[in-house]
């Protein structure tokens, strides 16, 4: 697998662009409806001073990441991307130490990231949760149809928050953070 920086090659956006878009369409989000909002987003992704990097085998492109401001020196991840037909690999976990290690380079001590949930995929959605009972929700977590902050721990990140309402009733945001 080699690592390439997206933002050389307008090729690879184009196809970073069709991956975000039918990958996140299938998982039943509107978050890319279509090829137009995802190759903004990748526009979006490629200019400085984001940083977006693919993983490919030879001309395949298995997944993609971005890296954008958030804080002076913790910046937001988004997205992450892998192509479905090649999950589970261990492309994603390498896409992810790959941005951490440019992210290092950079001077950055920390990422974060949301972790959606609009499809009722974790305890924390579906549910009205109490705002005084926030952090024993996030301790009881379960994950019931794989939402990926199971993946991001397995990557070293800790969930840090949850945002109920994020995105309509009982749809919430899981916010996630490592330290780098
Ligand atoms: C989430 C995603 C990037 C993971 O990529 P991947 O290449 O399948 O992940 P990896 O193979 O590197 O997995 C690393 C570990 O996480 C686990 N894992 C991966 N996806 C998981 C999920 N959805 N739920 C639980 N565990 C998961 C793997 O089993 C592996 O565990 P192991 O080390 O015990 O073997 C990929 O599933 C994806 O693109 N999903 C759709 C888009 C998405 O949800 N992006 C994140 C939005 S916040």
């Amino acid at each position: 697998m080699d690592f390439v920086d997206l933002a050389a090659s307008a090729d690879l956006q184009h196809r970073a662009a069709r991956l975000l878009t039918s990958t996140f369409t299938a998982l039943g989000t509107d978050a890319w409806p279509n090829l137009e909002s995802a190759r903004d987003e990748v526009t979006e992704c490629v200019a400085p001073p984001n940083l977006c990097v693919g993983a490919c085998d030879g001309e395949a492109l298995l997944g993609w990441v971005g890296l954008r401001p958030m804080y002076e020196r913790t910046w937001e991840l988004h997205p992450l991307v892998v192509d479905p037909a090649l999950q589970r690999r261990g492309t994603g976990r390498a896409l992810v130490y790959e941005i951490e290690r440019r992210a290092r380079e950079a001077g950055l001590i920390g990422i974060a990231l949301g972790a959606d949930d609009e499809a009722y995929r974790t305890s924390l959605a579906q549910v009205d949760l109490d705002p005084h009972r926030l952090f024993e929700e996030i301790r009881a977590i379960r994950n019931l149809k794989e939402h990926p902050y199971e993946f991001y721990e397995k990557c070293g990140y800790r969930i840090v928050g949850v945002i109920p309402d994020a995105n309509g009733p009982r749809q919430p945001d899981i916010w996630m953070w490592k330290r780098l």
